[in-house]
């Protein structure tokens, strides 16, 4: 049997400022695993929140999954070792793959809108790349982490990342790069939690439903690139006041587009939308951030730095918030093999 190598990778995680959401139709002959999104998408990597995962040969004949300290044997394994599959695949062995172990900690609330697939299945791309030796430029790893999730393409890199919309049916374009280190813009997230638990659907069927049923979906993709546009410009001039509206649109946009679905998906909640009036308030007396949100009913606020703390301060006073955390611009993702 073919021996593989122990590595460990650290990927943070992403919040986008302009959104994915929605992917490309499958292209005849093209395996649908590629999932290539139908629409580009920028973010901001985040400092602190991370995960960090180990690929390893398996002590038994069988792949084994452990996360935050605990066996899983389900769909989330699945999805593991499938995505290892792929990375196998790549590599030009032939055979099965040697069985895995893979230990995983995510140091961020799992699967409640705060992406942890994206640093999670980033880490596994660079660990089990690593493990299974498959020599592959960052670019090209980009692309198969997107296969895992599409958000996870863009965690590879610190500070602001763009994941490009591409256009060939192998989505070997449809990788993320870097456009500015976390030390181009002294910038906070606030995350603002406003519930506990897992999200109700998930983001690849939230998606699907909207592509299938949303009637705003159309203009949701064609204004997309628009946007992208904007707001690297934005970031380039470190100019707050002109990427925040085009951020705060591409939410609006995302979460209009989910709600017009049939059944509807709304993600939010009752103190999901105070905080978001909260932040416009705050905005008029002088405290400027700007609101976002995922698939899930927290809020996210851009800010300065400086502004971060009062900020941070007068969003916890408002009824129903659970906690307010601060998060600066993150690093590149790393991978270590030691063995
Ligand atoms: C709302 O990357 O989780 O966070 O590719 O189906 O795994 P899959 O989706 P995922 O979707 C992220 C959606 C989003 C916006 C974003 O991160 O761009």
């Amino acid at each position: 049997m073919i021996g593989i190598k122990t590595a460990r990778a650290i990927a943070h995680s992403n919040i986008a400022l302009i959104k994915y959401w929605g992917k490309r139709e499958g292209t005849p002959g093209v395996p649908d695993d590629l999932n290539l999104p139908a629409v580009g998408s920028l973010s901001l990597t985040l400092d602190s929140l991370r995960s960090e995962t180990e690929v390893g040969p398996s002590p038994s004949e069988r792949d084994a999954f452990v996360l935050n300290g605990e066996h899983r044997g389900d769909t989330m394994a699945a999805k593991v070792f499938r995505h290892l599959d792929r990375i196998w695949a790549e590599t030009g062995n032939s055979g099965p793959r040697p069985p895995c172990q893979v230990i995983s900690h995510n140091h961020l609330p799992t699967s409640a809108g705060l992406a942890s697939s994206a640093s999670g299945f980033a880490a596994l791309t660079l660990a089990g790349a690593a493990a299974l030796e498959l020599d592959a430029s960052p670019a090209a790893l980009s692309a198969l982490a997107r296969r895992g999730s599409g958000s996870a393409a863009r965690s590879l890199w610190g500070g602001f990342v763009r994941l490009e919309r591409g256009h060939l049916a192998d989505g070997s374009d449809c990788q993320a790069r870097p456009l500015f280190p976390a030390s181009h813009w002294d910038v906070r997230l606030l995350i603002v939690h406003t519930a506990r638990g897992p999200k109700a659907i998930g983001s690849t069927e939230g998606m699907e439903r909207c592509r299938r049923t949303s009637p705003y979906y159309s203009s949701w993709v064609d204004t997309s690139e628009g946007d992208l546009a904007a707001a690297e410009a934005a970031i380039a001039a470190r100019d707050l006041a002109a990427l925040g509206p085009v951020m705060e649109q591409s939410c609006f946009k995302m979460h209009a587009c989910m709600m017009a679905t049939y059944p509807p998906i709304i993600y939010w909640n009752g103190v999901t939308l105070e905080v978001m009036r909260a932040v416009w308030e705050a905005r008029e007396a002088g405290l400027e951030g700007y609101a976002t949100s995922d698939a899930g009913p927290h809020v996210k606020v851009l800010c300065l730095a400086a502004t971060a703390e009062a900020l941070a301060e007068r969003l916890a006073a408002q009824p129903g918030v659970l906690a307010v955390e601060s998060v600066g611009p993150g690093p590149n993702a790393q991978v270590e093999v030691f063995g």
